[in-house]
């Protein structure tokens, strides 16, 4: 595969580190702290990170997911979002950390923020797994994250390229997205081509 079509820009040992050092520094937060501790994850880019995320924490917690769409159903472009499936639990008084993959241009978790600060949490704070801090539009507090990552479009490991990609074990940056779009089946063989 040419150099210029898809890279691996963080290798599955690389992100292996990364979830573990997370998972330490989160403990570190609520040790000893009263008050349930839930991981929400964001469906479904943050669910292979959560999955990894949550064993590496050793504390007792919940976990219960949250999945929201844009009205454009990109969750990326307008920030006009909607709640596709919500939590199960009521979280006023617990401490809340939203799981997710990719913080881009903030405007997803600005208004998960706000919609879940509005059910009275103890604590809301956030883990990212991805920090695309540079196409930052609005200011969002990220209290922990795992990798930051230039401006390139990003899939596997539980990010997607439209629906496919998130089973694969590393995450791959791809520059050239009008390609992947002419071939998109094709990613998976030639960047493993012996699996
Ligand atoms: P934001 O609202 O612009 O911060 O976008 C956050 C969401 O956009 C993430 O949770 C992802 O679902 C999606 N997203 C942003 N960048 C990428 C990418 O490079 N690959 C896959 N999904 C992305």
């Amino acid at each position: 595969m040419s150099a210029s079509f898809a890279q691996v820009l963080v290798a599955r040992e690389e992100i292996e580190t990364g979830v573990s050092r997370l998972g330490r520094e989160i403990a570190e937060t609520y040790r000893g702290v009263p008050g349930e501790v839930v991981l929400v994850g964001v469906l479904k880019g943050s669910a292979v990170f959560l999955a990894d995320l949550a064993r590496a924490i050793p504390l007792d917690l919940t976990i219960d997911f949250i999945s929201i769409s844009s009205y454009g159903g990109d969750a990326s472009g307008s920030g006009v979002v909607r709640i596709v499936k919500d939590l199960e639990q009521d979280i006023s008084g617990k401490h809340v950390v939203v799981v997710e993959d990719i913080v881009d241009t903030g405007l997803t978790l600005t208004y998960l923020r706000k919609t879940l600060g509005a059910r009275s949490p103890a604590t809301l704070r956030t883990v990212t797994l991805i920090d695309k801090a540079a196409r930052r539009l609005l200011p969002v507090p990220l209290e922990w994250r795992g990798f930051e990552a230039p401006d390139a479009f990003l899939l596997g490991y539980g990010l997607d390229y439209r629906g496919i990609y998130r089973n694969v074990p590393d995450l791959i940056a791809v520059p050239d997205v009008a390609r992947l779009a002419l071939h998109p089946r094709s990613l998976v063989e030639e960047l493993y081509p012996a699996q």
